[in-house]
């Protein structure tokens, strides 16, 4: 007589850790995880992120400390914020060689040498007295092709800064194009570029602005994506960051995107990350302080699925408690 169960059962790969071991499809490596971290201008100490436990805003001698630390750790990149004293209309910060974002590539550069892959934000908002990601019309509205001409100046100067990838975080159309094309002019062939090419319009950004102290009031929704398009508009975004030469793409955030993340690491032959953003990090801390969740088991859990949906690599604020933990 037949069994009336079918003859595959999938529980014989789970019976014990050694079985479910070698049947494990997504492994997690701690080259995989990129750690973003803050630097504050003229910091004296390093300052906690109020909404962000277990983050800092850096000094430039504690990021140091901390970069190396995360080296050790064998994380896959930094990615390097600045947050500087003082903002203006057009981001001039960003720009500036002495500007914190610069000095604080050129120091790790100097500290770590090829030993570590530096990824800089390129990106307006933090150095904006306005917050908003691009320079500003006289009516407000963010001027797209006259923040593609700051960007260009921008990427510059991480460039000679010594940063391995720009990361341009803006949303502004074109930015890839124009930032390849000015770094290939000055002669920074092999600095690459990681786009940040479906980013949301996010309620999950919300901690970050804590972290880099944004003035935005507001919200992004003229540039960045409307969470309620389909996965195609994303992969149009996509499309245009890799042919105007994109070396990663990226998805963001992570967690509520996992069906583009999917669709995304289907459709292109780069790598493609996910960034695990403030206001992830910060729903699993909360939770975790309220021992309403076993904070070890989700965080792995979250980066998980993160990369079974299709991520390379993942900007994670955990990435390096969770490296070592795998070390
Ligand atoms: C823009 C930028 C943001 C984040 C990364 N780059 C904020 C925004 O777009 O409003 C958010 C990252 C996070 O929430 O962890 N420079």
């Amino acid at each position: 007589m037949s069994p009336s169960y079918p003859s595959s059962r999938p529980r014989r790969l789970r019976r014990n850790a050694a079985l479910r071991r070698l049947a494990t499809q997504v492994r997690l490596h701690p080259a995989d995880l990129v750690l973003p971290m803050f630097v504050r201008e003229g910091a004296a100490e390093p300052a906690p992120v109020r909404s962000m436990p277990g983050v800092v805003q850096h000094t430039v001698e504690s990021l140091r400390k901390a970069a190396v630390d995360a080296v050790q750790a064998g994380v896959g990149g930094l990615a390097i914020f600045g947050v500087p004293s003082a903002k203006d209309a057009v981001g001039s910060g960003g720009i500036d060689p002495d500007g914190i974002l610069n000095v604080a590539l050129r120091t790790l550069r100097a500290d770590l040498g090829d030993a570590a892959v530096l990824i800089s934000d390129l990106c307006l908002d933090e150095f904006t007295d306005h917050g908003h990601c691009g320079v500003l019309r006289p009516d407000g509205s963010v001027d797209n092709d006259a923040t593609l001409a700051v960007y260009a100046d921008m990427a510059l100067a991480q460039a000679a800064a010594g940063a391995d990838l720009l990361g341009p975080s803006g949303m502004m159309d074109g930015q890839v194009g124009v930032i390849r094309s000015a770094l290939d002019r000055a002669g920074h062939g092999d600095v690459g570029i990681i786009a940040y090419s479906a980013k949301y319009a996010s309620g999950f950004y919300g901690p970050f602005r804590d972290a880099v102290e944004s003035s935005l009031s507001g919200d992004r929704m003229s540039y960045q994506q409307d969470p309620a398009r389909s996965v195609e508009e994303a992969l149009h975004e996509v499309a245009l960051d890799v042919a105007e030469g994109a070396d990663l793409v990226m998805v963001k955030p992570a967690m509520s995107y996992l069906d583009v993340v999917r669709r995304v690491a289907d459709a292109v032959n780069v790598p493609v990350a996910a960034y695990q953003v403030s206001g992830e990090y910060a729903m699993v801390e909360a939770a975790a302080a309220n021992g309403w969740i076993d904070r070890d088991r989700v965080i792995a859990e979250t980066l998980t699925s993160i990369k079974r949906a299709g991520a390379d690599l993942v900007l994670t604020y955990w990435a390096v408690e969770v490296a070592r933990r795998l070390g």
